[in-house]
């Protein structure tokens, strides 16, 4: 068998998306290996799941550095340790340089609780409410200069319903996003997402 791709997966919080790769990978319908988990945030429970999977982690916090750039620069580098060639956001709360993102064009991920360009930013879901739209759900894009910018991979539908609160809409939407971020990833490593200006397409796989 080739050797598996490899992921490195950002993240601040709960981790219940990297969670849903590792099932994947753990599954075998995501043929990549995470090679490093990094928060940004000491006490993000992402962290006790990369433990739990014996994935190798590592705490970045922003206050160690005397700016974001130098922040930004000892992620780069960890990344670079674990040879990833793909980075993941999986709910990293911050906002990447262009300095960054300009060094890892095209091989940055983000996914998004709103179907992009609506409601980007933060509290999707709660835009999503207060805008009164009938219908949300979620989007994995490549990540540009902008915020929540990038070209969009994949995109899930789901319907917004009368007595929803944000919670109900945010679980409703998240179902979705642990089934679309490993999915996207998945085309990534088998070479499948062709990236045109804004537009990326989807190869048909050899199997189909
Ligand atoms: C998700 O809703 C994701 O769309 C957003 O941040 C949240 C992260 O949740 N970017 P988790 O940490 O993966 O559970």
């Amino acid at each position: 068998m080739a050797e598996r791709r490899v992921i490195g997966v950002l993240v601040s919080g709960r981790g219940s998306n990297l969670q849903a790769i590792l099932d994947a990978i753990a599954a075998g319908t995501l043929p990549v290996r995470v090679g490093i988990v990094i928060s940004d945030k000491a006490n993000a429970y992402a962290l006790e799941r990369a433990k739990q999977a014996g994935i190798p982690h590592l705490v970045v916090e922003r206050k160690a550095y005397a700016d974001k750039q130098a922040f930004e620069q000892a992620i780069d580098a960890a990344l670079r340790a674990a040879s990833v060639e793909l980075v993941v956001l999986a709910g990293f709360m911050r906002i990447l340089g262009s300095e960054f993102v300009r060094a890892w064009s095209g091989r940055v991920m983000n996914i998004h609780p709103a179907l992009l360009p609506s409601f980007p930013g933060l509290d999707a879901q709660a835009q999503a409410l207060a805008y009164g739209a009938k219908i949300s759900g979620c989007t994995v894009h490549f990540v540009d200069e902008g915020v929540d910018s990038g070209p969009v991979i994949l995109q899930q539908a789901v319907p917004v319903l009368p007595d929803d609160t944000e919670e109900t809409l945010s679980e409703r939407i998240l179902a979705q996003e642990h089934r679309l971020y490993p999915e996207a990833i998945r085309l990534w490593a088998e070479g499948r997402l062709i990236v045109s200006g804004r537009r990326v397409t989807i190869e048909a796989s050899e199997k189909e």
